[in-house]
């Protein structure tokens, strides 16, 4: 998520975002096993399962993948991909909406891929640093640029979005209550004021692929700054990195 082509001195870590409690709604996760697959045109997105972790490495091998991410380099072996699903694992299910992307193929170009794992994406924290859930994906290079992860971001927010929910008084980022629309429907009940839900995503400046995926499902820029890279191969580098919300529809 930061990029290693950033050359500066360190300096300071930037201030913790300032923070506004808020009410809001959130989603109630289901476990794996009460999610149902999600199908479109060209992709399976399912729950994870520790049998996957051979096929996950296949992706986070791959540099020019990885290099986006906040680890910032390859798996070095498949116990590496393994460690990482399970985060996706019950009981860690509960506090992620993380799915296993397989393609299916293009009917109309009669590719039939029969399910090969192309990616791992959708919710990774329900609790990010900027208070809401943060979304992420990675993709295969090899499935690049076929429009694969807009296909996907969009049935992921429409499932995200059409779970239950419940009301919630949550500790979030001050810049994304101005984004959302602060003041609106204030709720004079001591500090805290009612805002819509959101769902975040963050991403290096200089990746023009996600933004563009962000962009293209609805996410708005709402804020960027400049950091000294936290990865331990990037020392004394810096990143720039963007803060993107999508917020409730209809809301
Ligand atoms: C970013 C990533 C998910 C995009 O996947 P994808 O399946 O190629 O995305 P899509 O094809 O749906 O859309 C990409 C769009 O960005 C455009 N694009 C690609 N590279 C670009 C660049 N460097 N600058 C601007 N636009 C770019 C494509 O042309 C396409 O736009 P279009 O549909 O208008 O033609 C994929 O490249 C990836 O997994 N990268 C490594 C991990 C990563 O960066 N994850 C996100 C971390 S925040």
């Amino acid at each position: 998520m930061a990029s290693p082509n950033l050359p500066g001195p360190p300096h300071a870590p930037p201030p913790a975002p300032s923070k506004i409690k808020v009410k809001t709604t959130s989603p109630i996760v289901p476990p794996n096993a009460d999610r149902a697959p999600i199908r479109t045109e060209r992709l399976l997105i399912r729950p994870f399962d520790a049998s996957d972790a051979e096929a996950v490495y296949q992706l986070r091998k791959q540099p020019e993948v990885m290099v986006w991410t906040l680890v910032g380099v390859v798996d070095k072996d498949v116990n590496e991909s393994r460690a990482f699903i399970e985060r996706f694992l019950p009981p860690k299910d509960l506090n992620t909406f993380n799915f296993v992307v397989e393609y299916l193929g293009d009917a109309s170009k009669s590719d039939d891929a029969d399910g090969v794992v192309i990616g791992a994406a959708g919710c990774h924290k329900v609790h990010s640093d900027s208070g809401w859930p943060e979304v992420g994906y990675l993709f295969r290079k090899e499935y690049w640029g076929k429009g694969l992860a807009t296909e996907f971001l969009r049935a992921f927010t429409k499932a995200w979005w059409a779970l239950p929910r419940r009301e919630i008084e949550l500790e979030v980022d001050a810049a994304s209550v101005d984004e959302l629309g602060r003041g609106k429907d204030e709720v004079n009940d001591g500090d805290v004021i009612r805002v819509p839900e959101a769902l975040m995503a963050m991403i290096e400046a200089s990746n023009g692929g996600s933004r563009k995926v962000l962009e293209k499902t609805g996410f708005k820029e709402y804020k960027s700054w400049t950091e000294p890279d936290s990865r331990a191969h990037y020392i004394n580098r810096q990143a720039t990195l963007v803060a993107f919300l999508l917020r409730a529809p209809d809301s």
